[in-house]
């Protein structure tokens, strides 16, 4: 029995490694997520054929309720997502905070011997872990969601690094208290206090952090829930969760340090920089003015020009405007017009978010062209036609230095002789701060939903305006 789950571990293992790789890419992420599929599955199967397990109808009831609550999360809408997946770290996090707690209480009355420094180590950094990502991604999905009681901008307050590094260092001393003294008569009442501090530094973590931050935070806490299943491998000698758990927690790691980087942002400033503090626009007192343009006249535009750049943002996913979006292409390819879209890796609400909508609808995959790509050509470009993107493609980025997006980069979609730009008001993008872009002299706007405008273009090329 040992060789064959050890040996199943490591198929596990290795798949789950495949399912990471060929996520990399379109063409081969749909065999990555089968990859990971198989992997839990045989992992399942496997841990649950042990002789030591002897409850079935527990573990039968666990994932009929998992899948009570998991089959409804996965049927979310693609805009909901990043909301969903912090929701996912959520519950492990807690799972392995119960699981923590439930070898602690265990172990102390029934099993002594088992509670050695090391594996008590091991505990105290599952249960840190494992409760501060449940309830720090909890307040993420909440934030994400727009949950109206829970505050969607950052909450400050003087000195609260120094509260929350108190609260922090507090939980890991008890800890450390813990781990050097498990079977003293005070453990199993220190044990709750270190699981109310982590459980509260979750929460102080997240509520100084809004805005643009999100998604950072969010691969953060994915990489905290990995860390968590790691230190639940150790302490439960299980290496399956020891790799699966690395894995987890690198992949979060990395994610999060991809969308630093594209946001020109570091690590700490996410953390600790209490970022997304928008300053609300400024009354100037002049109304600036946009230049709104109609279908006729911007079918006109798109069709005279040699290359357009469509550049596909948040409202392309709320409009649902991804197969207008493939036949407008196809009406502009027809004539012989270069067509490429832009993608910007934090464009939408979660990465890859473009990608995903734009492979639906079966556009070319080498149409689709990163920013750093894109940028130096956009002086050339004849026509930027913005897709309900707003932040990736707002100046501010680069001229206002107090401004929440300052720094991060974006697409050069006003370097581009002509901009048209589809959104369907006046309103701010994610980062609640106007977009110079849509007042700029090259700039027209076409207002109104993504879906519906771009449908009102294609008939315009496609010479069926008349007959609808
Ligand atoms: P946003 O800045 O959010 O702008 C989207 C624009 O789409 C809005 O100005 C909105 O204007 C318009 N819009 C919404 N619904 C529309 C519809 N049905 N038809 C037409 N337009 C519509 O989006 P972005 O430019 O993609 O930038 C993404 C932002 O989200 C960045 O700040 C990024 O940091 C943040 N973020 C990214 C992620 C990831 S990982 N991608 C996750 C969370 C947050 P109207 O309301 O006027 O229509």
């Amino acid at each position: 029995m040992y060789g064959l789950t050890e040996g199943a571990y490591i198929v596990a293992t290795s798949l789950f490694i495949f399912a990471l790789h060929w996520m990399n890419a379109p063409q081969t992420a749909r065999r990555g997520v089968y990859a990971g599929v198989a992997g839990t599955a045989l992992a399942i199967g496997v841990t649950w054929i042990q002789p030591g397990i002897v409850h079935h109808w527990w573990i039968i009831g666990a994932i009929v309720a998992g899948a009570i609550v998991g089959i409804p999360l996965a049927m979310v809408p693609l805009t909901a997502v990043p909301q969903r997946t912090a929701l996912s770290h959520c519950f492990g996090g807690l799972a392995a905070g119960l699981v923590g707690t439930a070898e602690f209480y265990l172990w102390f009355f029934h099993e002594p011997h088992r509670l050695t420094t090391f594996h008590v180590s091991a505990i105290v950094c599952e249960i840190i872990l494992g409760y501060l990502t449940f309830t720090g991604s909890l307040l993420a999905a909440g934030k994400l969601q727009e949950i109206k009681w829970i505050p969607q901008r950052p909450v400050t307050y003087a000195g609260q690094n120094l509260v929350n590094f108190v609260l922090l260092g507090t939980a890991v001393a008890l800890a450390v208290a813990i781990a050097i003294h498990p079977t003293a008569a005070w453990a199993p009442y220190v044990f709750p206090v270190i699981i109310v501090l982590s459980l509260l530094f979750g929460i102080l973590l997240i509520i100084p952090i809004g805005g643009a931050d999100m998604p950072t935070v969010i691969a953060i806490l994915n990489s905290y829930a990995g860390l968590a299943a790691v230190a639940m491998g150790f302490a439960l000698d299980n290496k399956l969760l020891v790799t699966a758990g690395a894995l987890d927690g690198s992949s979060g790691l990395i994610l999060a340090i991809i969308m630093c980087k594209a946001m020109n942002r570091s690590f700490t400033n996410v953390l600790f920089g209490a970022f997304g503090q928008a300053k609300q626009a400024t009354a100037s007192g002049e109304e600036k003015v946009y230049k709104a343009e109609t279908p006729e006249g911007a079918a006109q535009v798109l069709e005279q020009a040699e290359s357009v750049v469509i550049i596909p943002g948040y409202g392309m996913a709320v409009a649902q405007a991804q197969h207008k979006v493939r036949e407008l292409y196809d009406q502009l390819k027809k004539r012989g017009v270069s067509v490429r879209f832009a993608i910007h890796p934090v464009a939408g609400r979660m990465p890859g978010h473009m990608n995903v909508l734009l492979a639906e609808a079966d556009i070319p995959y080498d149409a689709l062209v990163e920013m750093e790509e894109i940028n130096p050509d956009m002086p050339q470009v004849d026509v930027a036609l913005v897709v309900g993107a707003n932040d990736v493609v707002n100046p501010a980025a680069r001229t206002d230095p107090g401004g929440p997006i300052y720094g991060m980069p974006i697409i050069d979609a006003d370097k581009a002789r002509t901009v048209l730009a589809i959104k369907r008001s006046k309103n701010p993008g994610f980062a609640g701060i106007d977009n110079e872009l849509y007042f700029s002299d090259r700039t027209w706007m076409l207002f109104g939903d993504a879906k519906g405008v771009i449908g009102d273009l294609v008939k315009q090329l496609s010479g069926d305006s008349a007959g609808g």
